[in-house]
């Protein structure tokens, strides 16, 4: 590994600390158009089946050729060949994060013969079970949480123009039993395929789910496990203790939240079909090709990891909002959600110092124009400043051109709007039939003034294909790399997610017992109030 520096003992750090105080509150977005006209064109920026319009963002050209320099100061792009390369970046865990070999074509990845094999193996048995005439099944139940079930989970309904007609999908994740009861309520044994998916076969919720599921499929008629339990895990023998002999594997290389082009996205080829799967491997692999090779100037996984830093501390920004104007990205955000603040929620770097920086933003959202009639009032005047992600989506699936008309004009009206805003003299000048006539006018305007100078970036896809979204969430992968990569953090453990567990397992017998010998007094006051 190389010794990285850490972003905030650069050169650049300091530099862009200097410019942001002297810019950066005044720096506005209206002023920089109406200065440059070019600002479009030399904003927005060319990247497989994604286009990014980053103009309405705080920046400027002086503002990213110091975020490129503070790339090349942490040696962010060699950080990137370490990882292409198949280093232990996960140092942590002394492990690759080899995620990019599982998209590469033949040949050309580390670990290409093993990645080919299971693929082809997992693709021409999936091709089997979509023979619906055949196979008989009609309903697959992914079982699995978190990585094992979030790809899956936005991947399907996101390509739902190219799923099979006859199988319908389910997901059940919780193992809260509100869950897995309405899907099981719905299927026939018969015609039911349970995906288990876990890279380890160990984690709780799915394992008691499994369990679950077995012993409905056993009481209702099931009969031949073997042929409606499939397991994508790394732990085969695991899999095999549970009965289940059909199995899809993947490696420890393979971080959960990075699964979804290994064996975990079997759901995914169950509904889109062999050739397109290979086009959503494809699609992401051609973003990694873009990411080890374009310049940083005109790398969009570079541009935006940079702009998050830029965001989260210089502008001091907390949360992003991801507004996917499209319904089949309705899981996007949750999916991105893990994606990053699960890689970049860390509070030290690799070398184990605390940071006196900010990591990981909040991230959230959901698909427009729902979000517009819930939480975008706080956008546009809340006192916080969120940076939107617009994801727009230039022709549909479906036949319906007068509502995919209305969805982009929304989508543009709000980029637009966050802004534009409107003047307390606009506001002033304007008809309010809605108003109450008791309001004083000028009182009036202050609450319908919008600050305005609110950025927002928008990616634009020409349709959501198969090959597509590989691109959009291998470019979000990249993204999260970028960031983690400044702040000199492991992007790739998640050891925050342990120490939840091991009480768990203490509380379970507790609950039972009731003994609360030794904890605290609210966790002892409110298990006696959860058994009484
Ligand atoms: O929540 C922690 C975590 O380890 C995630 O990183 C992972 O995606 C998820 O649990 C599921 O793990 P597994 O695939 O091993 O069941």
């Amino acid at each position: 590994m190389n010794p990285a520096i850490r972003c905030d003992r650069t050169r650049a750090w300091s530099r862009l600390m200097e410019f942001h105080r002297l810019h950066g509150s005044t720096f506005d977005l209206r002023s920089a158009f109406a200065k440059d006209p070019q600002r479009f064109e030399s904003l927005s920026f060319e990247s497989p089946e994604v286009f990014a319009d980053l103009s309405k963002n705080l920046i400027d050209a002086s503002v990213l050729s110091l975020l490129a320099e503070l790339a090349r100061e942490c040696a962010v792009e060699q950080r990137r060949d370490s990882m292409l390369t198949g280093n232990p970046v996960n140092v942590t865990e002394g492990r690759p994060a080899l995620h990019t070999a599982l998209r590469a074509p033949r040949g050309q990845g580390p670990f290409s013969e093993q990645v080919h094999d299971v693929l082809d193996r997992m693709l021409a048995w999936a091709e089997r079970i979509r023979d619906t005439a055949a196979s008989g099944i009609r309903h697959v139940v992914n079982i699995g949480i978190g990585g094992s079930d979030l790809g899956p989970q936005m991947a399907v309904p996101a390509l739902d123009a190219y799923a099979h007609r006859d199988l319908r999908f389910h997901f059940v994740s919780n193992v809260d039993g509100h869950d897995i009861t309405p899907v099981l309520r719905e299927l026939d044994p018969s015609e039911t395929l349970f995906v288990i998916a876990s890279k380890t076969f160990t984690t709780q919720e799915t394992m008691a789910n499994a369990g679950v599921a077995r012993e409905w499929f056993l009481a209702n008629g099931g009969t031949d496990t073997r042929k409606h339990f499939v397991a994508t895990t790394t732990n085969v023998q695991a899999a095999a203790e549970f009965g289940i002999d059909t199995t899809f594997g993947f490696w420890d290389w393979v971080g959960g939240r990075y699964s979804l082009w290994s064996a975990i996205g079997l759901p995914i080829a169950l509904a889109i079909g062999a050739d397109n799967f290979r086009a959503l491997l494809d699609g992401a692999h051609a973003m990694d090709v873009h990411f080890a090779i374009t310049p940083i100037e005109r790398n969009l996984p570079m541009l935006l990891g940079l702009l998050d830093v830029w965001y989260r501390n210089f502008h001091g920004f907390g949360s992003r909002s991801v507004a996917p104007y499209h319904q089949g990205l309705k899981r996007f955000p949750a999916y991105l959600q893990q994606l990053e603040m699960e890689s970049n929620g860390k509070r030290v770097d690799l070398a184990g110092e605390s940071l006196p920086f900010s990591t990981s933003p909040v991230v959230w959202g959901e698909p427009g124009t729902n979000g517009q009639h819930a939480y975008f009032q706080m956008l546009h005047q809340g006192t916080d400043v969120i940076p939107v992600e617009f994801i727009l989506v230039r022709t549909p699936t479906h036949g319906h051109p007068e509502l995919h008309a209305k969805l982009l004009a929304n989508g543009l009206a709000q980029s637009q709007a966050l802004m534009l805003g409107k003047s307390t003299q606009q506001a002033a000048g304007e008809r309010t039939p809605t108003a109450s006539n008791a309001i004083d006018p000028g009182v009036l305007a202050h609450h319908r003034t919008f600050p305005g100078n609110r950025p927002s970036t928008t990616l634009v896809l020409e349709k959501l294909t198969p090959r597509a979204l590989g691109s959009l969430i291998a470019l979000h992968e990249h993204r999260v790399f970028v960031s983690g990569a400044l702040w000199n953090i492991n992007s790739f453990d998640q050891w925050g997610v342990e120490l939840g567990k091991a009480l768990c397992s203490d509380l379970l017998p507790r609950l039972a017992s009731g003994d609360t010998e030794g904890l605290d007094d609210s966790t002892a006051g409110l298990l006696r109030r959860l058994r009484d």
